[in-house]
C-alpha cells in the first residue's frame, strides 16, 4: 500500500525545488501520495498563520514529512517555524550527510555524517533584552539549555549510526573549555556513552579546531556529533565541502516522527527564477525513501542523479553550468532509464 506522507513546499525556492523532486519520486517508481500542505512566510500571507492547524494534523496522521526551506524574518517577527517543528514533533537528531557527488571541486571522495542536536541549546529560544536607563535594548541575553537526556539520546543516535552504517569513529564537536557547565555537561555525557561502543572510535575535539580540520583535512572526520547552533554552522561548511547547499540533504529525525528537508533555506535571491539546484531536496527525499524501506527506489534516484553529474553536460548555475531546474530534472528522469 503507498505511504501518505505530508509535503510543504514552503517558500522561495521551495515549490520550484518541491515540484522537481516529486517529479523524480513519481518517475522512479516512489510508493507514496502527497498531502500537501502550507507553512512559512507563503502559509501566512494566504491563511494568516506561519504554521496552520491543518498542517501539523496532516503531520501528525502522517508521521512523516517532505518539507521545503521557510522563510524566517530576522532579528524581529514570527519565530522560526522549522525549530518550532522540530520540536512539536521532537525531531531530536537532524542527520546531514555531506558527499562528494561529482568532481572538480575543493575535495574528492568526501564522505562525513553530521549529526546535530536539533532540540535544546541557544535555539531554544529562551531570550530577553534588558533595559539600562531609557534604553530598553541596552542588553540581550540568550539561555543555552543542555541536558543530560537530550545529550544522552543525540550521542548514542551517533553511536547508533556508526555502527548501522559501518563507519569507524565517532567525533563529539564542543567548546567545554569556555563553556564548562553547557558544553562541560555534554563532554561528560558523550565520554560516558562512549564506553558503550568499544568497537567505535571515539573523539572529542574543540568547534573551533573543528571547523579548521574540516576545511584542511576533512578526511580525518567520519561522524561528528554536536550541539544545535554549532551543528547549524558546521554543516553548511561541510556543504561547502561537496560543491555548496545545492547538495546538501537532511533528516530530521524523532521517535515516531520524521521530517525530511534540504539544508539550504528558501534563496530569496534566486526565488521564481527557475534556476534553483533541486538536489538537497532530492536527496532529503533519499533518505526519507530509506526511511520508508523503499531503498531500492533511493538507489536509483542517486544513481540517475550521479550519472547527469558524471556527464556533466546538464548543470544547474551553483555548479558553474547554466541550465534551470527544469532542464536539470528532466536530465535525472532520463537517467532513470
Ligand atoms: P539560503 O540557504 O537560502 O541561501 C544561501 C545562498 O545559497 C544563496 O546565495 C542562495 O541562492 C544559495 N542557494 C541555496 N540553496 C540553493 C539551491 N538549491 N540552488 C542554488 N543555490 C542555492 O540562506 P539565506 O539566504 O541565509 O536564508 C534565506 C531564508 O531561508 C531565511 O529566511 C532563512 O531563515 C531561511 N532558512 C530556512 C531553512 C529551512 O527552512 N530549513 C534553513 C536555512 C535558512
Ligand atoms: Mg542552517
Amino acid at each position: 500500500m503507498a505511504i501518505e506522507i505530508t509535503v510543504i513546499p514552503g517558500d522561495g525556492i521551495g515549490p520550484e525545488v518541491t515540484s522537481a523532486t516529486l517529479e523524480v519520486l513519481n518517475a522512479a517508481g516512489a510508493d507514496l501520495t502527497y498531502d500537501e500542505q502550507l507553512g512559512g512566510v507563503s502559509a501566512l500571507e494566504s491563511v494568516g498563520s506561519p504554521l496552520p492547524d491543518a498542517t501539523l494534523d496532516s503531520i501528525r496522521r502522517t508521521r512523516i514529512a517532505l518539507k521545503g526551506p521557510l522563510t524566517t524574518p530576522s532579528g524581529s517577527g514570527f519565530r522560526s517555524v522549522n525549530v518550532a517543528l522540530r520540536k512539536e514533533f521532537d525531531l531530536y537528531a537532524n542527520v546531514r550527510p555531506a558527499r562528494t557527488l561529482f568532481g572538480g571541486g575543493r575535495y574528492d571522495d568526501i564522505d562525513l555524517v553530521l549529526i546535530r542536536e536539533n532540540t535544546e541549546g541557544l535555539y531554544v529560544g529562551v531570550e530577553h533584552f534588558i533595559g539600562v536607563g531609557d534604553d530598553a535594548r541596552a542588553a540581550a541575553e540568550s539561555v543555552m539549555i543542555v541536558t543530560r537526556h537530550g545529550t544522552e539520546r543525540i550521542v548514542r543516535y551517533a553511536f547508533e549510526y556508526a555502527r548501522t552504517h559501518g563507519r569507524k569513529k565517532v567525533t563529539v564537536a564542543h567548546k567545554a573549555n569556555i563553556l564548562k557547565y553547557t558544553q562541560g555537561l555534554i563532554l561528560d555525557v558523550a565520554r560516558d556513552v562512549a564506553e558503550d561502543y568499544p568497537d567505535i572510535e571515539f573523539e572529542d575535539r574543540i568547534i573551533d579546531a573543528t571547523a579548521m580540520w574540516l576545511v584542511l583535512d576533512p578526511y580525518r572526520f567520519d561522524v561528528l556529533v554536536m550541539e544545535n547552533m554549532f551543528g547549524d554552522i558546521l554543516s553548511d561548511l561541510m556543504a561547502g565541502l561537496v560543491g555548496g547547499l545545492g547538495f546538501a540533504p537532511a533528516a530530521n529525525i524523532g521517535l515516531d516522527t520524521a521530517m525530511f528537508e534540504a539544508v539550504h533555506g528558501s534563496a530569496p535571491d534566486i526565488a521564481g527564477q527557475g534556476v534553483a539546484n533541486p538536489t538537497s531536496l532530492l536527496l532529503s527525499a533519499c533518505m526519507m525513501l530509506d526511511h520508508v524501506d523503499q531503498g531500492d527506489v533511493a538507489h536509483r534516484i542517486r544513481t540517475a542523479i550521479g550519472t547527469v553529474l558524471r556527464n556533466g553536460d546538464v548543470r544547474t548555475r551553483d555548479m558553474g553550468g547554466t541550465d534551470g531546474t527544469a532542464a536539470y530534472t528532466a536530465a535525472v528522469v532520463r537517467a532513470l532509464g
